[in-house]
């Protein structure tokens, strides 16, 4: 069995991780292309040499653009791509312009796709993910769902034959590199300046375009984070900086200390290390939950609907909304006591994810 793996953008290169591992054990062909979409060394090298996964085979060097010009850039140069590999399955992972480009251009070719983090659904049309969600999941000829939750959404769509439950692969990846930095096997992470990392801190993050480019909301959400009591380490995506500076607006005020993006291990240490997580990221939002932090998470709605339970995760669309007082017992509110459960599966999905393409060749 051949098959193709199309990442380009940060939470792909993590899911991406475990699956190269899972591969690396069999006697199948895995080759990797990378479309370029995450160019920066903080948002795509870094995963590559810290978690361990082989050079991608391919880079397309697409880069930054609009959707139109990005999503276009992956199809046109990718086309060749795939058309002389062959392989027995192109793996899609997630919801990105990339994800999107990957499965059209396979599907054209009548090359078998497959859909990893299949059946996530926010129901928010304003959201680019979710056009290439729903696009790709009618497209896919196999639907891997990491939830329940997911599995239901894609029977609702009619899709229920094509899909199967395997679990989330990020539980993978997430669970092996805590146990690897509790063990104290990766240096300490660098933190942004004014964080002591022995002191009770936030971890935030911030980059949705419904958070970021209209000026009055990032400045309301920017000055939200900044009335908190406790200190907050933004680290900031190379967008929320890039908007941020468009619009004139400072991120370092009061409490709030910017820094660079982390790699994946720094992350789960600077998650580890901290009070709670503040973000609108769906993959920080699950990493909180599985490092046993409550999140507070800036947007209406959230895919991973399994951490609202038991209050782990709490959906704030407006902070000004909420008054100050009910926005700062929410951020800085402590991690619940309550039983999780497994929702996201039990670490094993990667192994899983392969051992399914194999057999739905046969
Ligand atoms: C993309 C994904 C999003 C995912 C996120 C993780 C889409 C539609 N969005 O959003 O689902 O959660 O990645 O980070 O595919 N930029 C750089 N350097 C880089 C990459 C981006 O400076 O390496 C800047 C560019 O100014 C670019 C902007 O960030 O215009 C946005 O990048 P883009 O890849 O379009 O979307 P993300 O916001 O990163």
């Amino acid at each position: 069995m051949k098959v193709v793996s199309v990442v380009g953008a940060r939470p792909q290169l993590v899911k991406l991780a475990p699956i190269a591992a899972a591969f690396a054990g069999t006697g199948y062909e895995h080759v990797i292309v990378h479309t370029g979409q995450h160019y920066d060394v903080n948002l795509s090298d870094v995963f590559f040499s810290g978690l361990g996964i082989p050079d991608p085979d391919v880079h397309l060097g697409i880069g930054s653009g609009s959707h139109g010009v990005q999503t276009g850039g992956v199809l046109a140069a990718i086309d060749p791509v795939l058309a002389e590999q062959q392989p027995d399955w192109v793996l899609v992972y997630g919801d990105t312009n990339s994800t999107l480009a990957g499965a059209l251009s396979a599907v054209k070719q009548h090359l078998k796709v497959a859909h990893l983090e299949a059946g996530l659904r926010s129901f928010n049309r304003r959201m680019p993910e979710e056009h290439n969600r729903v696009l790709t999941d009618h497209a896919a000829d196999l639907l891997l769902a990491p939830t329940e939750e997911a599995l239901r959404h894609l029977a609702n769509e009619g899709l229920a034959g094509r899909a199967v439950l395997s679990g989330d692969v990020m539980v993978d990846v997430c669970l092996r590199v805590r146990d690897a930095v509790l063990a104290g096997e990766h240096p300490r992470p660098t933190l942004p300046e004014g964080i002591d990392p022995e002191q009770p801190y936030l971890l935030a993050t911030l980059h949705r375009p419904d958070n970021t480019d209209d000026p009055a909301r990032l400045a309301s959400i920017i000055a939200a984070m900044a009335d908190l009591p406790v200190p907050v380490a933004l680290l900031a995506h190379p967008r929320l900086k890039a908007r941020a500076e468009a619009h004139g607006l400072k991120l370092d005020q009061g409490a709030v200390h910017t820094g660079q993006p982390l790699g994946y291990a720094g992350l789960v240490a600077a998650v580890l290390g901290s009070a709670g997580v503040v973000t609108d990221s769906g993959g920080l939002q699950k990493e909180a939950y599985l490092l046993g932090r409550a999140c507070t998470t800036l947007r209406p709605e959230t895919e991973w609907v399994e951490t609202l339970a038991g209050d782990w995760n709490r959906l704030v669309p407006d902070p000004d909304a909420l008054g100050r007082p009910a926005w700062i017992e929410t951020a800085t509110r402590p991690a619940p006591q309550s039983e999780q459960g497994t929702p996201y599966g039990d670490g094993r999905a990667a192994e899983r994810v392969v051992r399914i393409l194999a057999e739905r060749l046969g």
